[in-house]
């Protein structure tokens, strides 16, 4: 009831204040935020216009929690029994320590994590999609809340954790995608915090991605920003190479995002007898390739079909018999508990 009282008190205020001066310590202005009055707000809709703005008081915004920040992804599956299963949530809570811990932001420990994404899995169970046909998605991200003017960590940071049910990321469902290597731009640098799972990655790849799905293709292939020779990954998910039984992956070095699909479907193919190496992979060598696949939680373990890299275009193997599609129904096998899981990567909850 006071708050009522006070904000409509609040609301009573005239909207300019006339006094000449606000009530402030002239000769020792430093760069914390002292919030003047009004902030102005006009928000933008999908059609890239504006819409008319306003005045209103300084104070907090509403803000979507699918509004980026820090961000995980990981995905519960429902077994045939109709028993739901989490996939390694552990490893995404060390990541988003690490990440975090780049960006100087406090995490969750790993059993605050792990405990929030089961909580927020199982009060949405009615949204876990049927066996077989998807996966409720689960989204944990840190972003710094409290009111901040100059650079520094924010004085309040907040953890949430949402859902949404999903299905095939690509709207080529689980045909071959048709990727394009980049030489424009690129996706992170040496030194910078391309490793990190934070929208400060995702935004800047998104001008090359847009202009490359307006001529056909399914996602950009990002090369290293020193050579623009050596493979980094794509937008949305890392990437594999097969040449005979050698499966190579670009090495995690600070600029690729290290991938929990990526650290699985190395393991699973090691178990089925490939070399896997994981070093600097030359577009040369992706060129003359049998197979190459692109891995990530939202993506899945996704065939590549073609890549244009100039004005040179090839062909890859895909289809029953690749080794992608080998890979990926034993890791669908594990995810979804239709194979036993000898690893200790699911948990029943
Ligand atoms: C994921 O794979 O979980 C991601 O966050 C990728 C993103 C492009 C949706």
């Amino acid at each position: 009831a006071q708050a009522a009282l006070a904000l409509r008190e609040e609301r009573k205020k005239p909207l300019y204040q006339d006094e000449e001066y606000a009530d402030v310590d002239w000769d020792n202005l430093g760069f914390g935020l002292t919030p003047a009055d009004y902030m102005y707000v006009m928000k933008c809709s999908k059609d890239g216009k504006f819409s008319e703005g306003e005045l209103s008081r300084f104070g907090n915004i509403q803000l979507s929690p699918s509004a980026g920040a820090i961000y995980e992804g990981t995905k519960a599956y429902r077994k045939e029994n109709g028993k739901l299963l989490l996939f390694r949530p552990d490893h995404n809570a060390v990541r988003m320590q690490l990440g975090a811990e780049r960006m100087l932001m406090p995490s969750p420990s790993v059993d605050q994590f792990v405990d929030a994404v089961k909580h927020t899995a199982f009060a949405n169970k009615r949204w876990v999609p049927p066996s077989g046909k998807g996966s409720l998605y689960i989204r944990p991200l840190l972003m710094g809340s409290g009111p901040i003017l100059g650079l520094g960590p924010a004085p309040e940071y907040t953890f949430i954790v949402y859902a949404s049910p999903v299905g095939n990321y690509f709207k080529e469902g689980i045909a071959a995608l048709n990727l394009y290597v980049e030489e424009e731009y690129v996706r992170a640098a040496p030194g910078g915090a391309g490793g990190v799972k934070s929208i400060t990655n995702y935004a800047p790849v998104l001008k090359a991605l847009s202009r490359a799905k307006s001529r056909g293709f399914s996602d950009v292939l990002y090369l290293d920003s020193v050579k623009k020779k050596y493979l980094e990954e794509a937008s949305s998910c890392n990437v594999f190479v097969v040449k005979g039984r050698t499966i190579s992956t670009p090495a995690t070095n600070g600029t690729i995002l290290e991938g929990i699909t990526r650290k699985s479907v190395m393991e699973i193919a090691s178990d089925q007898g490939y070399e896997v190496v994981e070093k600097a992979v030359h577009v040369d060598e992706v060129m003359d390739a049998d197979e190459v696949f692109c891995t990530g939680t939202a993506v899945g373990v996704a065939p590549v079909g073609t890549i244009t890299y100039q004005d040179k275009r090839v062909e890859y193997e895909t289809g029953d018999e690749s080794v992608c599609q080998k890979l990926r129904s034993v890791l669908v096998g594990i995810q979804t508990g239709s194979i036993e899981d000898t690893k200790g990567w699911v948990t029943c909850i």
